[in-house]
């Protein structure tokens, strides 16, 4: 599964989903690349910090350029069986390309009224792309989600007249998350079986699929 993380809005949570779903896929054996198309702090910062740590890798964090995205990803496709892609915020053109390159597009948005319309012109962007690439799947995946909040399987929400599928596993506002986010640790290694990691694996699980081994190829 080659699976894209986008939103056009800064700060959203799209690196710290984006390692941990790849922490989670390797840690059930799965050969897992993370492509950080995002020049600025996106994965390879957090993969830094764990060479920094001698922490073992778990998946290998390649950089990319939005323009080298689609042949990247066709070129890495055969060599593991599922490629993550974190994108920059702020710039279409790599949401673009992110879209062109992935078979699902995960939009992390936060769940409150306002954070949903800031998420309206990266919904547009998906929206074109469903329009004209029929084997790509999305979701909005609610993130920093507070106690309580519940999503129906096959919800979906409408932005300014822009419909997309929610995914039913929701993302917590978590301390671990954000730890997770400034160490360089995955949210097992910091709290193993605690309720960050049960999050992550619901979304693998309803993402990827439960214990599937599926090819990027
Ligand atoms: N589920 C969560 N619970 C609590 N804090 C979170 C959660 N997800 C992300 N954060 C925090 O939100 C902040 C932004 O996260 P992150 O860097 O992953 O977002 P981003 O969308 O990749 O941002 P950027 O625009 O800088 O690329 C970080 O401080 C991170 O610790
Ligand atoms: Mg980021």
């Amino acid at each position: 599964m080659i699976a894209a993380l986008v939103n056009l809005t800064p700060g959203v949570g799209r690196t710290t989903l984006a390692v941990n779903l790849a922490g989670e896929l390797a840690l059930q054996g799965r050969r897992v690349a993370l492509l950080d198309a995002d020049g600025c702090a996106g994965a390879r910062e957090w993969a830094g910090m764990r060479r920094a740590n001698d922490l073992p890798a778990l998946f290998d964090t390649i950089a990319i350029t939005s323009s080298q995205l689609r042949c990247g990803v066709w070129g890495l496709a055969t060599g593991f069986d599922h490629i993550l892609l974190d994108t920059p915020s702020r710039s279409p053109a790599a949401v673009r390309a992110a879209l062109l390159a992935a078979e699902t597009v995960l939009v992390p948005t936060l769940s409150d009224p306002e954070a949903m319309g800031r998420s309206a012109a990266t919904m547009q962007l998906v929206t074109e792309a469903l329009a004209v690439e029929p084997g790509l799947t999305a979701a909005l995946v609610l993130i920093r989600a507070l106690d309580g909040l519940a999503v129906e399987p096959g919800a979906e929400v409408t932005v300014l007249g822009l419909r997309l599928p929610v995914a039913a596993a929701v993302v917590r506002q978590r301390r671990t998350f954000a730890e997770s986010r400034s160490t360089g640790l995955l949210v097992p290694e910091l709290e193993m079986a605690g309720r960050a990691e049960a999050d992550v694996r619901h979304l693998v699980s309803e993402v990827f699929g439960r214990g599937s081994a599926s090819s990027a190829g």
